[in-house]
């Protein structure tokens, strides 16, 4: 059990008891089975079950128009993750729908990370690098509230420095914790990562086109960064940065 949906196993008893009602008309079965997922084959389980469940409605008489796949692919995060492509996915579903005599029904796909995970980037600049006892950290300007996978769901994020030292360089790689400047232990974006940087450095946090901006938030009254789109040669700002007036536009203070 969990907060989502109905239980599938409750289903035929909601769908019967909607197809009597005058005020509801039912269209079809929509799902969505969890998140990053990069294999297809949870996808094909759930197809078989809701065919399976497709199969005793109709027994009912209850005909459907679609069946809504929900979202969830996954993406690459890390190089050599391997993830399963879109096409791929639909092919395989479209096949068993086919199979199973439902090719006619219309299917719905609801992929959210899947479509603009990969094309956005986080860019921050390096304010500090902390040596600690043991730890070094690279301290930079964004923090937990403007991307708060890898505290919140200890999520791996790809951490690329923008600029690229020669070998011969006095910088040396070491391991740091890529942490924000809030005053929270929590407020970090990676963990041990391997850079050759030094203040003044930006780096792109990568994959951060899906649940980045809009997991973001005003925690410790920081204001949202601005979003960038690029389109080759040519960028465009499509969301401007944040000023301190607006985000206290909406306060009163009341003179007791
Ligand atoms: C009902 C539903 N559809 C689609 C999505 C999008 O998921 P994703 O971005 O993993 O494709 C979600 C995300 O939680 C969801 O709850």
């Amino acid at each position: 059990q969990n907060k989502f949906g109905i239980a599938i196993e409750d289903a035929p008893r909601v769908y019967e008891k909607a197809s009597k009602s005058d005020f509801l008309k039912i269209t079809g079965i929509d799902c969505h089975i969890g998140s990053q997922i990069t294999d297809i084959s949870p996808f094909l389980d759930a197809c078989d079950k809701l065919l399976d469940l497709a199969d005793v409605l109709k027994s009912k008489g209850i005909e459907l128009d679609h069946i809504d796949f929900g979202g969830g692919l996954g993406i690459v995060y890390e190089e050599g993750q391997e993830v399963h492509h879109a096409s791929e996915l639909v092919e395989a579903l479209h096949q068993k729908m086919e199979n199973r005599g439902y090719g006619h029904l219309e299917m719905i796909f609801e992929a959210g990370r899947s479509i603009v995970g990969n094309s956005g980037v986080l860019v921050t600049e390096i304010q500090f690098l902390k040596e600690g006892e043991t730890k070094n950290f690279c301290i930079v300007d964004t923090a937990m509230n403007d991307m708060i996978r890898p505290t919140l769901y200890q999520a791996w994020m790809q951490i690329v420095p923008l600029h690229v030292y020669p070998e011969n360089s006095p910088i040396k790689e070491e391991t740091f914790d890529v942490v924000g400047p809030i005053c929270e232990t929590g407020d970090w974006l990676g963990k041990d990562r391997k850079l050759k940087v030094q203040p003044g450095d930006l780096l792109a946090v990568m994959s951060a086109g899906a649940y980045g901006m809009t997991m973001s938030s005003h925690y410790n009254t920081r204001l949202k960064p601005p979003e960038i789109l690029v389109d080759g040669a040519d960028d465009y700002v499509i969301r401007e940065r944040e000023k301190i007036e607006k985000l206290f536009s909406s306060e009163h203070i009341v003179e007791l």
